[in-house]
């Protein structure tokens, strides 16, 4: 166990010599990123619906009744179905392992109800497709143009690509427009800092919930040096691996199961049975409807879910050592305290006493878990642990329980996580953290367009605390997953709600956070080595020759008046600008605090806008200077 806190030199001289590092300190090894390139830019313009068809019998066409710039914008009507709307042949366009961004901008068509709208992505390999969501549902209301933006990264060979945009079931006239297509050439992945699964080797062995897009290139990079073990974040799911009865896939498995192969990773199974992710004919009879509580339906459910897990787990066989058998199967607002699901209306609890006997069968070396999450929470704690004693009193192999652990910066306590260890100890069963994240959000209410550096430091400070308390109990925990490699793509993106969560230890430009250095060397958390200690996000909306700016400056430090400087690269002019005062020569422009907003909070954020005009392509700066010094661009 290493020691919490050593020395502590004088606050002072720690300040001034830490001052004298920045002073002297090379720029970062990483160069900054080059900014986004853009691939396709559609705003329906010149007539055309440039390369936009609809999905089914719906229509798509260019409509000058809205516009959210220029003249014109894609009508799509006709919708029949949530899933119909404009979509665009992607095949040859987007390169394997590259992440892109899509944008678009939505509206729905005057006189439609608000409803929510998403983007999606339809690939097939042969005849069979795959959905994959590029934004979440959106509100989007009649009167306003709303923005849908995610990444996608394509991550093995296709015979069928698109983007589409649709909505959950409404069919909803909308327009959409000012569609891009862009991605920004990665950063490199930092090799001077220490490897987590180095620095937690005494103590258990540190995994991520991956999907075959984090296998390649500089996310694999990423993957293979701090990582012990991998977790299919979905592709061993019912949905991914029987869809139809008896109609088994493997492909997404086996891919992800052969990088762990290829470079000694551990893989661990999630999951055999859940109540979501689950194909509807699980549950229908023998005639095709849904079942209802009979024996012949409850044997005909064993019977399928018996097949399942032989088939899935026979497929792996040792190639996966743990399981998660069965999912988020407590309710503690039940008096029993079992999740009022399709399994348990129609079998009680034999799905559960089934597949373990199964899975053991199947794998008898593997270790099988139950799991599950708020396990810290002492309702739902004491209720599984209920369950657990019971299966086990029964003879149900259950080996082990895993906890998920999505916590949030400021919720659960340490005292509490210390309590659900203890408390499932004496059952004698291994425990494991099987899916932790740390969202920056306090509630669904919050958004962030980027993560207030106060939030970050503190996510720093928490998952500190959690692995430290974790190291304390590393005779109970047999190993902890993150749920992702990197705050690029995470789940809490469209969970509860859509917007953008930083959750992880890596950002969305696989860098170190102050959440890797509170597991590595807390001192670092709020100082990272080879990093800055400012940040700036540089966010712009154009239109023909015009643009408006929003720059959100983040201070490491404390500062007592500021300035931040940049270099455009396209002719910009600033003509008008609020919350700072400008100076600009030719392409170099430096802004400094007006006299309320000189002071910014150790970890604090100042914002400023301007106007401005351009000519050519309007890229945005990648490198500015605050105080002098040279900042990461987010
Ligand atoms: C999530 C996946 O990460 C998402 O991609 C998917 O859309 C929904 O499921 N608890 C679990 C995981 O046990 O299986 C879930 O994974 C996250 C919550």
């Amino acid at each position: 166990m290493r020691p919490r806190q050593t020395t502590r030199t004088s606050t002072v001289a720690a300040v001034l010599l830490a001052l004298l590092a920045a002073l002297l300190a090379a720029p970062p090894a990483a160069a900054a990123a080059s900014g986004p390139v853009t691939v396709l830019s559609h705003g329906f313009e010149d007539g055309t619906t440039q390369g936009w068809t609809p999905r089914a019998s719906d229509s798509v066409a260019v409509s000058t009744a809205l516009a959210r710039t220029g003249a014109a914008s894609l009508a799509s009507t006709g919708r029949t179905a949530g899933w119909n709307g404009p979509t665009l042949d992607l095949l040859g366009t987007l390169e394997q392992g590259t992440r892109y961004t899509f944008s678009v901008y939505v509206r729905l068509a005057p006189g439609e109800s608000a409803t929510t709208l998403r983007m999606s992505v339809e690939r097939r390999s042969g005849s069979t497709p795959s959905y994959d969501q590029v934004a979440g549902s959106t509100n989007a209301g009649e009167g306003a143009w709303t923005q849908l933006t995610g990444t996608y990264t394509l991550a093995h060979d296709v015979d069928f690509l698109t983007v589409y945009i649709e909505s959950a079931s409404a069919t909803a006239a909308f327009h959409v427009d000012d569609f891009t297509l862009t991605y920004t050439p990665p950063r490199p992945i930092q090799t001077d800092i220490p490897a987590l699964k180095d620095v937690l080797a005494p103590h258990f062995p540190i995994g991520a919930a991956i999907t075959r897009a984090e296998t390649l290139g500089v996310h694999g990079e990423l993957l293979a040096r701090h990582f012990d073990s991998v977790t299919p974040g979905n592709a061993l799911k019912w949905d991914a691996t029987q869809p139809t009865e008896g109609d088994f896939r493997f492909a997404d498995g086996d891919a992800l199961i052969g990088y762990g192969a290829e470079h000694g990773m551990a893989v661990r199974g999630h999951t055999l049975v859940w109540h979501n992710q689950t194909p509807s004919w699980v549950f229908d009879d023998a005639s095709g409807e849904p079942m209802t509580a009979t024996p012949e339906n409850k044997a005909l459910l064993l019977s399928r879910l018996d097949a399942h897990i032989r088939a899935v787990v026979g497929h792996f066989g040792d190639a996966i050592g743990t399981w998660d058998v069965v999912n988020e199967v407590i309710d503690e607002s039940q008096g029993d305290g079992l999740r009022r699901s399709r399994w348990f209306e129609l079998t009680g609890l034999d799905y559960i006493r089934t597949a373990f006997r199964v899975a053991r069968e199947a794998a008898p070396e593997a270790k099988l878990f139950i799991n599950d999450y708020n396990t810290n929470v002492p309702a739902k704690r004491d209720k599984l642990h209920a369950l657990v004693a019971q299966l086990l009193a029964e003879g149900v192999p259950v080996d082990g329980v895993g906890h998920q652990m999505h916590v949030t910066f400021e919720w659960p306590s340490v005292a509490e996580t210390g309590e659900m260890l203890d408390r499932f100890a004496p059952l004698g069963v291994e425990q494991q953290i099987t899916e932790m994240d740390m969202s920056v959000y306090r509630d669904s209410g919050e958004s962030f367009p980027t993560p207030p550096a106060d939030r970050l430091l503190t996510q720093g400070h928490r998952y500190q605390a959690m692995f430290d308390l974790f190291r304390a109990h590393d005779d109970q925990i047999g190993s902890v997953t993150l749920w992702g490699l990197a705050d690029d793509s995470t789940w809490l993106d469209t969970f509860p709600v859509t917007r953008k969560d930083h959750p992880l230890l890596f950002d969305t430009e696989l860098q170190a956070k102050p959440a890797y250095w509170g597991i590595v060397d807390p001192g670092q958390i709020g100082n990272p080595p080879g990093g800055q200690g400012c940040t700036v996000a540089y966010r712009t909306s154009s239109w023909q020759g015009g643009f408006q700016a929003t720059v959100t400056v983040t201070s490491a430090t404390a500062v007592a008046g500021w300035s931040l400087a940049w270099t455009f690269a396209d002719g910009q002019r600033v003509t008008q600008m609020w919350n700072g005062r400008r100076t600009q020569n030719d392409a170099e422009v430096t802004v400094v605090n007006e006299p309320y907003n000189a002071v910014i909070a150790a970890g604090g954020s100042v914002s400023f806008g301007f106007l401005g005009s351009w000519s050519g392509t309007n890229a945005s700066p990648t490198a500015f200077r605050f105080n002098g010094t040279a900042c990461a661009v987010v």
